[in-house]
């Protein structure tokens, strides 16, 4: 396992985000969700870093910041040493080479309209890059035939297109990856193969893995080192192995309990 000496990637400093739910009378204003309050963190080059917790905690706010996009209320985000909170899209080029996502469900993240060749290849034409042979390059390291580039998403089945997912993101060759509950909305006999193949390529291509799930026992599969949160907090963070045998915090050991066993990881 990589240690943690790599330089810090990407450093969050007193994130916070206020979302304002719309009014419902005209005298009172809307309320007022605090979906994080002051979270700071350091993801290291080449780390393999998980954010758990329960679903309303905040990590999917706090990916999109750190993603940018979204933006925060208040606090900052380095990434290789450039402040990217409140950029402009035209001035994060860099970034969205750079950092790549994976979201939760496939289905809704894939284009139905277009064919898998141009779903792949759509990043490297938004950055306007040439494509070649990448997009059966990417299929192939992502163990799909060559063949599956002529085809529509609803011909594949959940794991297949979370795999046309995972090669689209693959395809500008970032330098990290960031993947939300990844694995939540497919079929419990596939999330295994699904995980295993991010941990390879994460492994193969030496990429820094930003991985959020409400799993303990999966982020412990994938990742060195867990960050908890408990509504819009980190309460604790350390190496997932310290963390999964010797949980400091109440929360931590809360979420402990529910921890399902996960089929078909090796
Ligand atoms: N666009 C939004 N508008 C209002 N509230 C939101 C919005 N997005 C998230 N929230 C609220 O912020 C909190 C954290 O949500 P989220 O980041 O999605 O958590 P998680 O990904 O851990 O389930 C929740 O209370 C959620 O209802
Ligand atoms: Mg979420």
């Amino acid at each position: 396992m990589p240690t943690h000496a790599g330089t810090p990637l990407i450093e969050a400093s007193g994130l916070t985000r206020v979302y304002h739910r719309p009014r419902t009378s005209l005298t009172r204003p809307g309320e007022a969700v605090h979906a994080l309050r002051g979270v700071s963190l350091t993801v290291r080059k080449g780390e393999r870093y998980g954010i758990v917790g329960e679903s309303g905690s905040g990590k999917s706010t706090l990916l999109r910041l750190l993603c940018a996009l979204d933006r925060p209320t208040a606090g900052s985000i380095r990434f290789d040493g450039r402040e990217i909170a409140g950029l402009p899209e035209r001035r994060l080029r860099f970034l969205r080479q750079s950092l790549q996502i994976v979201f939760q469900d496939p289905m809704s993240s894939l284009d139905p309209r277009m064919r898998v060749r141009d779903l792949v290849a759509e990043p490297l034409v938004a950055l306007g890059e040439p494509v070649g042979d990448r997009v059966t390059e990417l299929l192939d390291a992502v163990g799909l035939p060559a063949s599956a580039a002529g085809r529509y998403p609803h011909q594949f089945s959940g794991g297949q297109r979370q795999r046309i997912a995972i090669a689209r993101a693959l395809a500008p060759r970032p330098e990290v990856l960031v993947a939300d509950e990844p694995v939540s909305a497919l079929d419990v006999s596939v999330r295994g193969q699904i995980l295993n193949l991010l941990a390879d390529l994460v492994d193969e291509l030496g990429l820094t893995l930003v991985f959020v799930s409400h799993d303990l026992s999966v982020v412990r599969h994938v990742c060195e080192t867990v960050a908890v949160m408990n509504d819009g907090e980190i309460v604790e963070t350390g190496a997932v192995d310290d963390v999964w045998a010797e949980p400091r915090h109440a929360y931590t050991r809360t979420l402990l309990r529910a921890v399902p066993t996960l089929e078909g990881f090796r």
